[in-house]
Formats: C-alpha cells, sequence, structure tokens
C-alpha cells in the first residue's frame, strides 16, 4: 500500500466536496443484489451506503422495499443534488452530509455497510474503517469496492489518497482479528483493474 503523501485536511476536505455533488455512480448494485441474495432478504434490515455520493444505491434499495437504507457523503455540495433529484422528506429521512471520519452519523447498527470506491479517497482510512466496525451489527457484512491501481501517476492525482497493489494489499488493511474475508473478486472497471472485497464482523 502506497500512500500520498498527506496535504491538509482542508485539502482533503475540499477536493471531495468539489466532487459530491456529481450525478454518478460506480456502485455494482446488480452484483450487491445476487451476492447477498436481496431479493429475499428480510427488507427490515438496517443499511448504510458511505461515501453515497448521488444516492442511486440508497434510492434503488428504497424501492426494491428496503426502508431501512440510509446514505451519507462529504461534501454539502452532494445534498444539493439530492435536493435537485428527491423528494425533500427522502433527504431529510434517509441521507445526510457527515465525514466517516467522525464516525457514522446515524444511531443504529447495521447489517450491511456498503462502501463503494471511497475508501481509496479517505484521509486516514484505518480510522474509518474502525467506525464502520463499531457501527456493523455481530455477524454484519461490509461490501468494498476500490481500484488496484499501480501507475504512480493516480497516487498523485488528487482526490486518490490509498494506493492499493493488490488485493492481498488491500486486505491487510483490516484488522483480522474483527473482519473475517467472505468474498474477494478483482475485476475491470474500464481499464483499471478493481478489487471487489466482502468483510464479516467476526
Ligand atoms: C468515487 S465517489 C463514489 C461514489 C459512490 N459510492 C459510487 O460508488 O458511485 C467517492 C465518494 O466518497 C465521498 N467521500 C470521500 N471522503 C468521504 C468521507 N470522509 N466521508 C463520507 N464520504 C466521503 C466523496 O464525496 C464521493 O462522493
Amino acid at each position: 500500500m502506497k500512500l500520498k503523501e498527506l496535504e491538509s485536511y482542508q485539502d482533503y476536505y475540499d477536493a471531495q466536496n468539489g466532487r459530491s455533488g456529481m450525478k454518478a455512480s460506480q456502485i455494482n448494485l446488480e452484483l450487491i443484489m445476487n451476492i447477498f441474495n436481496l431479493e429475499s432478504e428480510d427488507k427490515g434490515i438496517n443499511i448504510l451506503d458511505i461515501g453515497c455520493r448521488d444516492a442511486t444505491a440508497v434510492h434503488f434499495l428504497h424501492n426494491k422495499g428496503f426502508k431501512n437504507t440510509y446514505g451519507f457523503d462529504i461534501g454539502e455540495r452532494a445534498r444539493e443534488t439530492w435536493y435537485s433529484i428527491y423528494d425533500k422528506a427522502f433527504v431529510d429521512s434517509y441521507l445526510t452530509v457527515s465525514d466517516v471520519h467522525e464516525g457514522i452519523p446515524y444511531d443504529k447498527e447495521f447489517q450491511l455497510i456498503l462502501s463503494s470506491h471511497v475508501i481509496e479517497h479517505l484521509f486516514d482510512a484505518p480510522k474509518a474503517i474502525e467506525h464502520m466496525y463499531t457501527h456493523l451489527a455481530s455477524g454484519g457484512f461490509l461490501f468494498t469496492q476500490v481500484p488496484i491501481q499501480p501507475e504512480e501517476r493516480f497516487l498523485n492525482a488528487k482526490p486518490h489518497y490509498y494506493m492499493f497493489d493488490s488485493m492481498d494489499d488491500y486486505i491487510s488493511l483490516f484488522d483480522n482479528t474483527k473482519f473475517k474475508v467472505v468474498h474477494q473478486e478483482e475485476g475491470f472497471k474500464a481499464a483499471n483493474p478493481e478489487a471487489t472485497l466482502i468483510l464479516q464482523k467476526l
């Protein structure tokens, strides 16, 4: 694992906030539906999408019947986008602006936490992962996707802070006394190798 030389937190925040309002989604909902067998899952489970950007996944899961699905993103720009797409009541009830480094902004435990293309952007990934662990229900799952991109040019491109050389390198970020790897898969997103890693809270 290589870490970009960290600049100030303000630089980090500005880089994230600038992109948080994008109407763009990379999350692989078909994979999530299949892998967790969500069509036949209890619709009352709590689900959280961290770094949800335009809230595509939160809205999709609500439409699938998962009414306890929540999301948050670091940037105020994300909130502006949510209000331009969804009902005010939906935004106010299920979406909020918050920084995962500060903790999870919902006083709940989640059976499933989603973090799609977020961890590589963080300022302090171990701290954020600790908060994810705390808010996972016992036996709950953390679904993550990150690029595995050994090209140096990505490390020096804001706003990526972490660059993982391989799946094992990425797995080493997680404390194996707290998480068990239950699924790992490598694929390609456009031209870039991508890791899908699912962990279960021990
Ligand atoms: C590449 S986008 C991925 C968005 C979405 N998860 C997807 O898969 O399409 C990364 C998102 O993480 C958000 N993010 C970055 N740092 C964050 C933090 N500390 N807390 C919450 N969200 C954060 C960014 O604002 C951005 O919306």
